[in-house]
């Protein structure tokens, strides 16, 4: 069974950006309820319980199970896996990953032009999304948004930094206000 993972930092450790209220509701009660629709989904394939979450969704298509389930396992498996890394790599303090930011700058010229390009694909997706960095199928750094709690593992792709950009992660503060919301996050990503 899945389980809610713990924080690291407080509910208010990310204030002024995102406020306690918000990060509380969108902990427990949010990503909870992902977390226990999946386990759902899950009852009746004890076999897939054991297997990665990560491979779960990368191989979810082809998978012998109901056509609901997978729907299930796609919107609740990829909000449980997209919520774990927004929460990991979120912090009151910097801890600047230097290879990465070598190779953010090798491919998209500097930080600030990958900023830009990021925030601009997290303005842009229409409705509830993601804004993702990913390692694609060849190794390379990509940007892209993705709709509802659709994971980039669903394409082979892994995961490196993700921007919820539902309303739930921003609302009370900034109603709606997404880029301003956008543009202050970046000073709780920790990684760069
Ligand atoms: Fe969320």
């Amino acid at each position: 069974m899945y389980t809610l993972p713990k924080l690291s930092y407080g509910y208010d450790a990310l204030e002024p950006y995102i406020d306690k209220a918000t990060m509380e509701i969108h902990h427990t009660k949010h990503h909870q309820a992902y977390i226990d629709k999946l386990n759902t989904a899950l009852e009746k394939y004890p076999d897939l319980i054991n297997k990665p979450l990560s491979d779960l969704l990368r191989e979810l298509t082809s998978l012998p199970i109901d056509e609901a389930d997978k729907i299930a396992i796609r919107n609740n498996g990829g909000g449980h896996a997209n919520h774990s890394l927004f929460w990991e790599i979120m912090s009151p303090t910097k801890s600047v990953d230097e290879k990465l930011t070598k190779e953010i700058i090798e491919t998209f010229g500097s930080v600030d032009e990958f900023k830009e390009k990021f925030t601009q694909s997290a303005v842009t997706r229409f409705g509830s999304g993601w804004a993702w960095l990913v390692r694609n199928d060849t190794g390379k750094l990509e940007i892209y948004s993705t709709a509802n709690q659709d994971s980039p593992y669903l394409q082979g792709h892994t995961p490196i930094i993700g921007l919820d950009v539902w309303e739930h992660a921003y609302y009370l503060k900034y109603q709606n206000r997404r880029p301003e919301y956008i543009s202050n996050w970046w000073q709780v990503l920790k990684l760069l």
